[in-house]
């Protein structure tokens, strides 16, 4: 089967054309993201496959299904940018890659807390440029303090581990009863109750339209002053403006992201050589207590790995006319005659 792989970078070709060699699907790259501009190079591809920031609305998902699409694999976990209702009324299979490494989020969420908190991220330049001084790099022990997690699925759940061998106290935030591998790990509480006790707060929860800008002026209020904020879920989690607010107030204390809600116009491109033209992400940036990571969070060699080889079974189970084991939207129908 022809699959048309969007935003594609000379890593993920590597990844899927290893994950590749025991099918032999016929894998085409386009380097641009999948948007209403770029959706006619899928034209004839029964397979598109698409990252986090390639654009799956209803124009999108109408004009892949008018070119002969019928299986949208996504290679994320998230699937917040795609129209499900659409992609079910039009009969298209939507699959997306639930766990690939949650360590690799988690663990990327603890480093920006460590650089955050003890400034190595401003430490490194100044030793570069052999300033020793560590007037205004005084730090706080991780141990002890309270960490507040939203969303305690897989990544939450690893993050709350890695956090319990600091000797955090942790608390949670998620409407799932609390599992039984992590009871004396893991206090579940209401969200008002985690704001005003925790001294870190992180989000792990996916974002849906309950969850968009559930940090906002209000949210933030709630928090203790200096707070540290992280962020490593999706971009529209935060209402970006009034953490700014925060930030220049020292309500937020720190501001650790990986996610950002305009990135899709930045992220995963070298823009070194032009201006930013986002005033609000521009801004942020000038902030010594914001270290931000273009969404690189998933990016290990084993979340990269597993991404494919998930993705690519699903295409091979589609073309077979199997059950899809990660179906956003089972259409099987669709599947005859894609093969
Ligand atoms: P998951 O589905 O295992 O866990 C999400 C948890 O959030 C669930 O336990 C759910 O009950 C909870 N939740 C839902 N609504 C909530 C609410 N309103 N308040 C509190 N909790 C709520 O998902 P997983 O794998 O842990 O991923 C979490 C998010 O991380 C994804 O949705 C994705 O947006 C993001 N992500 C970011 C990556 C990166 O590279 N920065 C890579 C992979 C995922």
């Amino acid at each position: 089967m022809n699959i048309a792989v969007f935003s594609t970078k000379p890593y993920d070709r590597r990844f899927f054309d290893a994950a590749n060699a025991p099918h032999q699907q016929g894998l085409v790259y386009f380097e641009p993201r999948l948007t209403a501009a770029t959706a006619s190079l899928a034209r004839g591809f029964p397979a598109v496959c698409a990252f986090v920031n390639d654009q799956l609305d209803t124009a999108v998902l109408t004009a892949l299904h008018a070119g002969g699409t019928r299986l949208i694999a996504l290679r994320s976990a998230g699937y917040n940018h795609v129209d499900l209702a659409t992609a079910r009324r039009l009969g298209l299979t939507v699959v997306h890659v639930p766990q690939y490494s949650p360590h690799a989020v988690a663990e990327h969420t603890v480093a920006l807390m460590l650089a955050l908190n003890r400034h190595i991220h401003r430490a490194y330049n100044r030793v570069r440029e052999g300033n020793f001084s560590i007037e205004g790099l005084l730090g706080f022990d991780l141990h002890g303090k309270t960490v507040g997690l939203v969303g305690l699925g897989k990544i939450g759940n690893c993050v709350a581990h890695s956090l319990h061998g600091f000797g955090c106290r942790v608390l949670a935030v998620d409407p799932v009863p609390l599992s039984a591998e992590l009871q004396g790990i893991v206090t579940v509480c209401p969200l008002d109750d985690m704001l005003t006790q925790a001294d870190v707060v992180s989000l792990h929860c996916p974002l849906t339209p309950a969850t968009r800008h559930l940090i906002n002026a209000t949210t933030i209020a709630r928090m203790k002053r200096g707070v540290m904020l992280i962020n490593t879920s999706r971009g529209a989690l935060v209402d970006t403006a009034a953490v700014i607010e925060a930030l220049l107030a020292g309500q937020i204390g720190y501001l650790g992201l990986d996610v950002y809600e305009d990135e899709a116009e930045l992220f995963y491109e070298d823009r070194s050589s032009r201006l930013i033209t986002d005033d609000v992400f521009s801004r942020l940036l000038t902030l010594p207590n914001v270290l931000v990571t273009g969404h690189q969070a998933f990016f290990t060699s084993e979340a990269l790995t597993t991404i494919a080889t998930t993705t690519m079974q699903a295409v091979a189970d589609f073309a077979a006319g199997r059950p899809m084991t990660f179906a956003l939207v089972a259409a099987p129908a669709a599947a005859e005659g894609q093969k």
